[in-house]
């Protein structure tokens, strides 16, 4: 179980650290990928996984060997990046083909080697077509096939997918998850897109300045965010931030301005453990409901009001900008496809899923 490991690693181009200081493990043929926002190092990252940018301290191990101080030719790694130029004059298969020739290695095993990697991109039949005659998605096909026809250890991804239209990316995605399973390899992928980390990782590394800010399945960084960081990032609508106040003491509340929000005995008993009245509530757009309907075995439901300000047909549910008291926050509420637009009054939100920041550290409170 080696995998792909950055020990202790620091960043710092002249007197910016660019990252203080980074633990972190990949497993053998796990699918991880680094989101975060622009400028917070996940291409620094890559790079130093590559062999492309010198580390200013620590160690990476890739496959159990220290590749610290090693040339990216030695690291037993592919990578594809954002900008995939493909050489214009050469075709398909010869785009593929460039390094595994450039490397000397036998005639044969090349050809066998194109083949088996356009088998798998399913670009057989377009192996002898030059890129300007291939759409956009072929391309960036072919960008990932002069990858995989090196067979590496470790396949890094620097947003390959950003240039595409946004169809073109969901199509992709399934794809790379395709590939990824055939290809049993261990794939870091860096992207500020939390849909691409949501729908493709095994695991999320979140970054944020140059740290790690939470590392885990889909499903946990969803369901319980570390910090107010995570918790707004993973989730699209993102999720709301009201400024509240924890109060009483037998039955503990939180209170703002034009609200009162029972807690649920979960977030009861954790903010006993908290020295802070100081909190952020978070309210997740898509658990907000009318009333009458159903939630989950697991739903315990709280009234709430809201002022709506705008209501959005989108089908089988409306979007609504509103306000609870004085602060913004948007709700994504299922109604089927018939409803009349939602208005201002009584609402219902679902207490098993609110969510508690510490206001000055964004630590999660439970
Ligand atoms: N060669 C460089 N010289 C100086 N600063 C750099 C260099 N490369 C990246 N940076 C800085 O490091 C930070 C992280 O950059 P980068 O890793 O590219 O972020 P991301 O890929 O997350 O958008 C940014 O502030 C960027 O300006
Ligand atoms: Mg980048």
């Amino acid at each position: 179980m080696h995998g792909v490991k950055l020990s202790g690693v620091t960043k710092a181009f002249g007197a910016t650290n660019v990252i203080p200081m980074m633990d972190l493990h990949f497993d053998e043929g796990e699918f991880v990928v680094i989101v975060g926002p622009s400028g917070c190092g996940k291409s620094t990252t890559l790079r130093m996984i590559a062999g492309l940018e010198p580390v200013s301290g620590g160690q990476i191990f890739i496959g159990g060997k220290d590749v610290t101080w090693a040339p990216p030719k030695e690291r037993d790694i592919a990578m594809v990046f954002q900008s995939y130029a493909l050489y214009p004059h050469m075709n398909v298969a010869g785009n593929m083909s460039f390094a595994l020739r450039l490397a000397g290695r036998p005639k044969d095993e090349v050809a066998n080697r194109v083949r088996k990697a356009a088998e798998l991109l399913e670009l057989t039949e377009y192996l002898d077509r030059r890129p300007r005659d291939l759409s956009g998605g072929q391309r960036q096909r072919v960008a990932m096939g002069r990858a995989i026809v090196r067979d590496a250890y470790c396949f890094l991804f620097d947003e390959p997918l950003s240039n595409l239209d946004a169809k073109l990316r969901s199509t992709m995605r399934t794809e790379l998850a395709i590939l990824h399973k055939r290809l049993k390899r261990t794939m870091i992928y860096v992207t500020h897109d939390q849909i691409e980390a949501m729908t493709m990782a095994d695991r999320i590394v979140i970054m944020d300045k140059g740290i790690i800010q939470q590392v885990g399945t889909p499903r946990a960084v969803y369901n319980s965010p570390d910090n107010r960081f995570v918790a707004g990032f993973i989730g699209s609508p993102s999720m709301n931030f009201l400024e509240a106040e924890l109060a009483g003491s037998d039955e503990l509340r939180v209170c703002g301005k034009g609200f009162d929000i029972p807690l649920s005995p979960k977030l009861r008993a954790a903010t006993e453990r908290n020295s802070s009245r100081e909190v952020a509530i978070g309210l997740r757009p898509e658990h907000f409901s009318i009333k009458g309907a159903g939630g989950s075995q697991s739903s315990l439901f709280a009234p709430i009001n809201l002022t709506v300000d705008v209501a959005e047909y989108i089908g089988s549910s409306q979007f609504l900008a509103a306000r609870i008291g004085d602060q913004p926050i948007t709700a994504s509420i299922e109604v089927g496809p018939d409803s009349a637009p939602l208005e201002s009054g009584e609402y219902l939100f679902d207490t098993n899923r609110m969510y508690l920041f510490n206001r000055k550290t964004g630590a999660a409170i439970a």
